[in-house]
């Protein structure tokens, strides 16, 4: 049987009945836009993650750019991201007018580089060009990033803290998720994140009520807040008051029918992708460049099992050729990008983020990876000499 990349059969075998009832529900009630799974979703998510408000969306993509458009963010400001990244964590920020302004990673972690990242900073301030206005880090393949650091570095610069949290929602350092230091966490349901839909679906956790308002509103069409409301003396259905551009951007009642029942295991899957996780590093030792690093009281989501290999591209084609599915994230890094070229501001060193991009590998994961299967990569791995 082929091996797959990411095995979601797995998990439908385990709750497929209870998501089909679920499904079903929505297509006979028939509130197919922002029916009551969606309430349902965002209360359970607010549990979970220990949010005052989630605002579930239609993408991850949506979720990030909702937070920037809450936040103000526009015009002549600049938006540090990583550059080794997927690129959405970049592309919403000329969405919004900003610049984004690339900063190097951590080699063990993957994650935005602290210092650098403060250096950047300095380095946009004396160029002068743009205003420093918000710093997006992601939790690259499921490992959170620095948090408790960074947030001392955007309090020193007066500077919002976002998490894109599309491969690390549920990740933890010391316990604790993304939201305990940054302002909102986005993440993404696309169905082969560590929390998929079937379909595309996104969302966002904040505690700020007046951010949480803006973001309503962005969310569908720019529509009136109750305070847009009160300030326009407007009478008639707030939706028709449109106060600011917005977007439609709505999680499908289906997709959160399905989510519901997903999230119920999350945690579970989330113990589970830990033991798969261990037992691939302890099978790899010594059989590859480097085996991913986690750091001290941090738990990652393993969104991806990302390994390296001087000779990258040898190992994949022989992998290939043994009916192994392995994945690059990500082959360039954004600054390298044709579509981003342009945005250079800040001129931080990206040399850790090219070597990356030219020695990674991600291979075939999930929580219900099994052992036999596991050892079958491992030994494929294992007679690579290259
Ligand atoms: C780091 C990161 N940010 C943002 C996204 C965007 O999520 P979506 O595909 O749901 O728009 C993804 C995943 O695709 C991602 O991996």
């Amino acid at each position: 049987m082929a091996i797959p990349f990411i095995d979601l059969g797995q998990q439908r075998q385990r709750i497929g009945s209870a998501i089909e009832s679920a499904v079903l529900k929505v297509i006979n009630h028939g509130a197919y836009i922002m029916g009551p799974e969606v309430k349902t979703f965002e209360a359970d998510m607010n549990v979970f993650a220990g949010s005052k408000h989630c605002l579930s969306c239609a993408n991850g993509t949506d979720a990030i750019e909702l937070i920037l458009l809450g936040l103000g963010i526009g015009k002549g400001d600049a938006v540090f991201v990583p550059t080794f990244t997927f690129v959405a964590t970049a592309e919403v920020v000329p969405m919004t007018g900003a610049e984004p302004v690339f900063v190097d990673i951590d080699a063990r972690t993957y994650n935005i580089d602290v210092a650098k990242l403060d250096a950047t900073i300095e380095a946009v301030k004396t160029e002068g060009r743009l205003k420093p206005a918000a710093i997006i880090a992601v939790d690259l393949f499921g490992q959170p990033a620095d948090y408790p650091a960074l947030s001392k570095i955007a309090q020193k610069h007066g500077l919002p803290l976002i998490s894109d949290a599309a491969q690390g929602f549920g990740g933890t350092i010391d316990g604790r998720q993304s939201l305990e230091w940054c302002v909102a966490t986005a993440t993404s349901f696309y169905p082969a994140k560590p929390l998929g839909c079937y379909g595309d679906g996104g969302a966002v956790v904040t505690n700020d009520d007046a951010l949480m308002d803006r973001m309503i509103s962005y969310r569908v069409h720019g529509g009136a807040t109750a305070a847009d409301v009160a300030e326009h003396k407007f009478e008639h259905e707030a939706k028709y008051l449109n106060v600011r551009i917005g977007m439609n951007s709505r999680l499908d009642t289906i997709q959160a029918a399905v989510l519901v029942e997903k999230l119920r295991i999350f945690g579970e899957e989330i113990d589970m992708r830990q033991a798969v996780a261990a037992r691939y590093a302890e099978k790899l030792a010594g059989k590859v460049v480097s085996v991913p690093f986690v750091k001290d009281g941090y738990v990652s989501t393993w969104a991806q099992y990302t390994i390296e290999h001087e000779n990258r591209d040898g190992l994949q084609a022989h992998l290939r050729n043994a009916g192994i599915p392995t994945a690059v994230y990500y082959p360039i890094p954004l600054h390298r990008q044709p579509g981003y070229a342009a945005f250079n501001a800040g001129g931080c060193d990206l040399s850790v983020s090219e070597q990356k991009a030219a020695s990674v590998i991600s291979l075939p994961f999930s929580p219900y990876l099994d052992e036999a299967t596991q050892d079958h990569i491992v030994a494929a791995i294992a007679a690579f000499n290259g």
